[in-house]
């Protein structure tokens, strides 16, 4: 299943030619876009309003462009060849595979709006190429992603509706082709605005029918904020969480060239700096829209640069000693949180998934070495770590250095195989030592088809989620996606549905235990499984069979009508403050327990099954006195008394 897992299909397109390779993803794409097909396509070209067009046969050239000053291609009208007409623009004198025709979107297109682009391309001889999508971040700083990659053909090349749309963050936007150094045509080149289409508006929210069991959420990418359809799902169902896909992991981040001028001022090379520059599209919306945020990721073996643990910050450097990473990791969640917390002071951080990954499928840490290239599963931090130990370093700098409330998380995808005993006995130990707050569970699901082959088998996941919710700690669903069959995905999406219902059935039956369910994203088109189809929304913004399994018979809830209302000191807590016993109700029974659990450390009961001493629910409930430093006190034990004394009124902290 994670064969995919550094790869973003692109919609209805033509399988594996298109994947996107983890190079294109690793510069933060911002941006994804695929080429229309029937099914997918949005409202038909041919009723959206044409911005602009043209076969050449003026001889006007001037909408297009090379890619700056050390590109010598060359543009031209030419009569070589043609599709329609007899003129059509020539790109000759190429020299370098990454030289242009380039034509610049952010001139005659308006941000926050999708265009569909299409054109006919093909080279002198031979059709090679790779048409791709350039802007630049605020810092200047220009990101590439590749939208339709290693292009052949003997023929002209037909790009039909490609989805492309900017936000007003980013700037010098442009859909280029590149590869190889031939001259390369256009003919029959069209730009037109994507109609808006209507959402269904009549159906139940996800959001609002689980509101009295978690939050809801979703995974964006800036892209989709653009998309005035997609973000009224979003706002509809979503908004209870949200996750930047891609925009605040490590890669997103860390920021190389202000990490070297660091070094270069002060001689520190223990200091990397960091950039929200491509997570503020994303960040700017929820704090506009008061959207709590999940904080994705902070330590990871993917999507992570390789200079980061290297001599000198450079790729091809020596790897570090550990005593030099482990301070460069502290200073890295320092900048992180402090940076992030600087520019958003409103924003709702409620969770971070400190670490993501680290277990192999068998419960082994991964094998050291290089991201390098695509589909890599190695990792650079057991490289220089040796073992998996800097897990337990990035919890402690994480708890150290992120904002209060914002509780941690270690997130793991395969996370109902066998790999599960480690992660708890993990998440248990490192809970204990007061650094990890719950377990993301990251649920890439396949479906297929139910019927004979899902896997994990609704059965399955929900034996796991049982073992996850037996820990007491708090549990989140973090990426929930289930594909189907990539060779015929339509015959099963009945399937999908029915599987969705049983998945979803099995979370509330554990709803007690978890506090967040989060999609990884909306509409199939725009998923990092494209082409098989995950969630619950097709590309036409219509609910499928997998949103109404989601929803079974529950009805709609009232949603809170503030979502960051989050105690503000404190623990969310399950049941009663001061109810030490877990019967709901405070007795002087209660003030005993406490202070048996004090006199008696050992048996606190944190494996959360103990009957006679505090599970780590009741730890939470009666830690009332002083609530941001961990444990409990003779001082709680008081407190329950003088309640019963009615000396205080209430054992609420936050009252
Ligand atoms: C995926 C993104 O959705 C893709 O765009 C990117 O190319 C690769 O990463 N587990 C995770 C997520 O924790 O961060 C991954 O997101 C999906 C798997």
């Amino acid at each position: 299943m994670k064969g995919n897992h550094y790869r973003r299909l692109i919609a209805g397109v033509m399988g594996a030619a298109m994947a996107l390779s983890s190079a294109a993803s690793a510069v933060n794409a911002a941006f994804v876009a695929g080429e229309v097909s029937p099914v997918s396509a949005v409202g038909a070209a041919d009723t959206s309003a044409v911005i602009y067009s043209t076969d050449f046969e003026d001889g006007d050239v001037s909408y297009f462009c090379n890619r700056g000053e050390n590109d010598t291609t060359e543009l031209s009208a030419s009569t070589d060849m043609a599709v329609s007409g007899s003129t059509s623009l020539l790109a000759s004198g190429r020299s370098k595979d990454w030289n242009g025709p380039a034509f610049q979107l952010d001139k005659i297109c308006k941000p926050y709006t999708e265009y569909y682009v299409s054109f006919k391309f093909r080279g002198k001889y031979y059709t090679n190429g790779t048409v791709s999508f350039q802007y630049s971040d605020p810092d200047g700083t220009p990101h590439y992603q590749n939208l339709i990659k290693n292009i052949s053909t003997s023929d002209w090349y037909t790009v039909e509706n490609l989805k492309v749309s900017f936000t007003d963050e980013m700037k010098d936007v442009f859909v280029y082709i590149e590869g190889g150094q031939d001259d390369i045509y256009i003919d029959d080149f069209t730009l037109t605005e994507v109609p808006d289409v209507p959402i269904e508006e009549d159906i139940k929210s996800v959001r609002a029918v689980f509101a009295d069991k978690f939050k809801i959420g979703t995974a964006i990418t800036p892209d989709n904020l653009s998309s005035k359809p997609f973000m009224k799902l979003v706002e509809k169902h979503f908004s209870g969480s949200l996750t930047a896909g891609n925009e605040m992991k490590p890669d997103a981040v860390l920021n190389q060239k202000a990490t070297l001028a660091y070094v270069e001022e002060t001689g520190d090379d223990e200091n990397p700096q960091v950039s929200f520059s491509a997570a503020k599209p994303f960040l700017n919306y929820c704090q506009k829209n008061n959207i709590p945020v999940r904080v994705h990721t902070l330590v990871w073996h993917s999507q992570t640069p390789d200079w980061f643990f290297k001599e000198g910050y450079q790729d091809d450097g020596e790897w570090v000693s550990k005593e030099k990473m482990i301070k460069r990791m502290e200073n890295y969640i320092k900048n992180y949180f402090t940076e992030l917390t600087a520019l958003y002071p409103d924003v709702n951080f409620y969770a971070c998934d400190v670490v993501n990954e680290a277990w192999t499928n068998d419960g082994k840490p991964r094998d050291p070495g290089q991201q390098g290239s695509s589909g890599s599963e190695k990792s650079a931090w057991v490289q220089v770590f040796g073992d998996n130990s800097f897990i337990e370093y990035a919890f402690t700098f994480a708890r150290e250095y992120a904002p209060k409330g914002c509780k941690l998380y270690y997130n793991d995808y395969n996370e109902y195989m066998s790999k599960i005993d480690t992660i708890i006995a993990m998440a248990k130990e490192l809970n204990e030592k007061g650094v990890l707050d719950g377990i993301g569970l990251q649920s890439h699901l396949d479906a297929r088809d139910m019927a004979t082959s899902a896997f994990p088998t609704v059965d399955m996941y929900k034996k796991a989620l049982a073992k996850y919710a037996a820990t007491g700690l708090d549990i989140q669903i973090t990426e929930l996606d289930a594909t189907v069959d990539q060779n015929d995905p339509t015959k099963y999406i009945d399937y999908q549905g029915e599987y969705y219902k049983g998945i979803m059935d099995a979370i509330v039956e554990y709803s007690d235990s978890i506090s967040a369910v989060v999609f990884w994203g909306v509409t199939d088109d725009q998923s990092w499984r494209a082409n098989r189809l995950p969630l619950l929304f097709d590309a036409d913004y219509k609910a499928k069979p997998a949103y109404y399994g989601v929803i079974g018979d529950r009805e709609e809830q009232e949603i809170p009508t503030d979502p960051t209302t989050e105690p503000t000191t404190g623990e969310e807590i399950k049941g009663v403050w001061g109810d030490a016993d877990g019967d709901d109700e405070i007795k002087m029974n209660d003030v005993v327990l406490v202070m048996q659990s004090i006199a008696n450390p050992d048996t606190y009961g944190a494996d959360g099954t103990a009957e006679k001493h505090l599970t780590l629910d009741a730890q939470k409930r009666v830690n009332i006195v002083d609530p941001d430093t961990t444990g409990v006190t003779v001082q709680d034990a008081l407190q329950i008394q003088k309640f019963l004394l009615e000396i205080v009124p209430t054992l609420d902290p936050n009252a």
